[in-house]
């Protein structure tokens, strides 16, 4: 059953007098408890994407075409993009919850953590203080903070990144969200913290039937996590398929590139993108033709001119190629 749907999304910055179509027209669906996956090189759109769906573009930037489409129920389907601020409000950190890539500067550093923890279901859930700070507190022992009850009195300077990240996770998930955004959640972390913290993630997806949208560059993350992927450069969808099709049958000439070292089960796992040579275009300055146009090892004349459609090739593989 699908979650959220994102279409012909196209997120603008408008920046002395110059357009920066940073997020150009993402069509991007997610299922009801799914992990999806969401790579490609740095500038291509992600954060972008996924502060859209958050309602988090503020000026000089601009949503300017798109539905994002959020099945709450069988019955119900908002299109966020309709949605007061008021009632954006209600759904972020309630529904749709967004943990970012630094827990420093993520949590309130002159409150204590497991406040700001009992704090989401007290605005959201209306609860009183006193039930929300012993939810909160069950909420830091399920992400593995030992010693909960004493520590949550505890300012987030006294903890380390990684418990930081923890206690990012347990804001995340006390509403109950269905959909949590997670934008390259362990990058800042020391490489050996990462992958508690990804187990962690998966593990609380799971026991809340949370659908995950996770932003990584880490291919490694993606083969042990991701049910599908969504491959993205400058601002489109270049290919989408389920995570192992994607690893077996990548289609798109920018997907190989990113490929080229596909992380093996008993290989090193913190394999990150491969570098592509080359540049990626800036916004202002994407190609007329297919955006990878200038760097793809495979170009036709036809590309130079023509943007290829994203088009599904075999039953839920997709790719933006004329190769195709
Ligand atoms: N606040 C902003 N103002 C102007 N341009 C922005 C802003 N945020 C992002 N961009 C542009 O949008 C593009 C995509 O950025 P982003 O989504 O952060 O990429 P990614 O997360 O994939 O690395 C970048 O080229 C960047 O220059
Ligand atoms: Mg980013």
């Amino acid at each position: 059953m699908k979650l959220l749907e994102v279409k012909n999304l196209k997120t603008y910055f408008f920046i002395h007098d110059q357009e920066i179509p940073a997020v150009d027209g993402v069509d991007l669906t997610i299922n009801k408890g799914e992990v999806v996956a969401l790579i490609g090189e740095s500038g291509s759109g992600k954060s972008v994407t996924s502060m859209s769906i958050m309602g988090l573009i503020d000026s000089p930037g601009k949503i300017m075409e798109g539905e994002i489409l959020f099945h709450r129920n069988e019955l119900f389907t908002d299109n966020l993009l309709k949605k007061s601020d008021r009632e954006l409000q209600g759904i972020r950190g309630n529904e749709i919850s967004m943990i970012y890539q630094d827990p420093i500067t993520s949590l309130h550093p002159m409150l204590k953590v497991g406040d700001q923890v009992a704090e989401v279901l007290q605005i959201h859930k209306k609860m009183g203080k006193k039930q929300a700070k012993r939810e909160a507190v069950e909420m830091l022992k399920r992400v593995g903070i030992s010693d909960a009850e004493q520590r949550a009195d505890e300012l987030p300077e006294k903890f380390s990144g990684g418990m930081r990240q923890r206690i990012m996770i347990a804001m995340a998930m006390i509403s109950n969200p269905k959909l949590l955004i997670a934008d390259e959640p362990t990058t800042a972390l020391d490489v050996t913290i990462q992958a508690e913290i990804l187990d962690l993630l998966r593990k609380m997806g799971q026991e809340e039937d949370a659908a995950i949208l996770l932003i990584t560059h880490d291919l490694g993350v993606v083969a042990e996590m991701a049910d599908r992927v969504c491959v993205m450069y400058c601002g489109k969808i270049m290919e989408e398929a389920d995570a192992k099709e994607l690893f077996k049958h990548p289609k798109n000439p920018y997907t190989q590139g990113l490929m080229e070292c596909i992380p093996r089960i008993d290989d090193d796992r913190r394999k990150t993108l491969q570098i592509i040579e080359g540049y990626v275009p800036h916004p202002t300055d994407f190609p007329k033709g297919c955006r990878f146009s200038t760097r793809c090892p495979k170009v036709m004349d036809r590309c130079r001119e023509e943007l290829p459609e994203l088009i599904e090739i075999e039953p839920g593989h997709k790719v933006r190629c004329f190769l195709y």
